[in-house]
């Protein structure tokens, strides 16, 4: 049994903010960002925007690519760290949305790592026979946690989602082929957002507690540009396959040169690697699926290719796919 991609799409805000826009609001330039992350610009949610607006948005895309509608999916699974609410979970809300009557629907948290994560679970359930079609969501609107006094954080993140169909399907090459899930909580430290939870819940005083993400940026990177690489080789391994077997790869797109850095360690030329974090920064669990549906878009992934996805995150969290799309 496999879990076989039959539908595909994307959302993302139609607010756009430049490095220039940035420069006036924080001590940056346009050719310091570019330089240090490879980004132009981001797309930026309104404020009456939601996690659940691209979640149901991208939905409805991967739907309607798969010749599909709500009522013929089983499971709901949205990979996210800025949902609706703390709870009810925001695949409730794409269930509903949808018109998933029968459907089961949850959370994953793993931040940019979520969509590698929440199509790992998809998989096994699928596998297991325990359902037959999952819609699986990437989706973030970290912009909504950001300070922007701080040049540090501001200039990474934007907003959006993607969402993909997975079915069962028996006696087939296609699908996901194999999964790598890791973690190393010690990092937890280094990036994430305290306010709300139960350790400084918002309805009790929060003297010293800031509100906004917070990121160690250099110690996140360093762990970044090793765990990319050794994820995906590993995977490689275990697959029993080489990077030569890669028709694409589509990293988490958090900074251009830790993207560079995961490409030459697995040897791969520029046109098999997908690249759009100019455009739209790092959109933490909505990375991968934008990716991955933007390249099916363009005509660079099609039925029968070996696509490579891995991401990295809070947690620290990092894994990776491997899918014979
Ligand atoms: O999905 C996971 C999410 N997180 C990440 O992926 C983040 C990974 N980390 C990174 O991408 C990089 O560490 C950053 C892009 C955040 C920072 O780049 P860096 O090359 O590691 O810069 P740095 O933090 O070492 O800072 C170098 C200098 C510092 O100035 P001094 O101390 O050398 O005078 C910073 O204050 O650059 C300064 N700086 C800036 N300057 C202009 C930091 N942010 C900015 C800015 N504009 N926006």
């Amino acid at each position: 049994m496999r879990a076989v991609v039959k539908g595909i799409g994307h959302s993302v805000p139609s607010g756009v903010l430049t490095n220039k826009d940035l420069e006036s609001m924080v001590s940056t330039t346009d050719e310091w960002i570019i330089q240090r992350t490879g980004i132009h610009e981001r797309r930026v949610a309104t404020a009456e925007e939601t996690a659940s607006t691209f979640a149901i948005e991208s939905s409805q895309r991967a739907l309607a690519s798969a010749g599909l509608t709500g009522a013929d999916i089983d499971m709901v699974i949205v990979a996210t760290v800025t949902g609706d609410r703390i709870f009810p979970a925001t695949a409730c809300l794409v269930q509903d949305a949808i018109g998933a009557k029968h459907a089961g629907a949850f959370d994953v948290g793993a931040a940019c790592a979520g969509f590698i994560y929440a199509c790992s679970v998809a998989t096994a359930m699928l596998e297991s026979g325990q359902c037959k079609r999952a819609l699986v969501v990437g989706v973030d609107v970290l912009t909504k946690t950001l300070d922007y006094t701080d040049r540090s954080t501001c200039i990474l993140f934007g907003d959006g989602g993607g969402a993909v169909v997975l079915e069962a399907q028996e006696g087939t090459d296609r699908g996901v082929l194999k999964s790598l899930l890791l973690s190393d909580g010690a990092g937890a430290k280094h990036i994430g957002m305290d306010l709300g939870g139960s350790l400084h819940p918002v309805c009790k005083p929060h003297e010293g507690v800031t509100p906004y993400l917070y990121m160690a940026g250099a110690e996140v990177y360093r762990f970044a540009v090793n765990a990319m690489g050794d994820a995906c080789v590993k995977l490689l391994e275990l697959a029993g396959m080489t990077s030569s077997d890669i028709d694409l790869f589509v990293p988490h797109q958090a900074n251009l040169r830790i993207i560079d850095s995961a490409a030459e360690r697995l040897k791969l030329p520029d046109e098999k690697v997908f690249i759009n974090v100019g455009k739209y920064g790092n959109t933490s669990g909505g990375s991968i699926p934008i990716g991955l549906s933007e390249a099916v878009e363009q005509g660079r992934l099609k039925p029968g290719m070996l696509v490579m996805t891995v991401g990295f995150g809070a947690g620290l969290v990092w894994g990776s796919n491997l899918i014979r799309w």
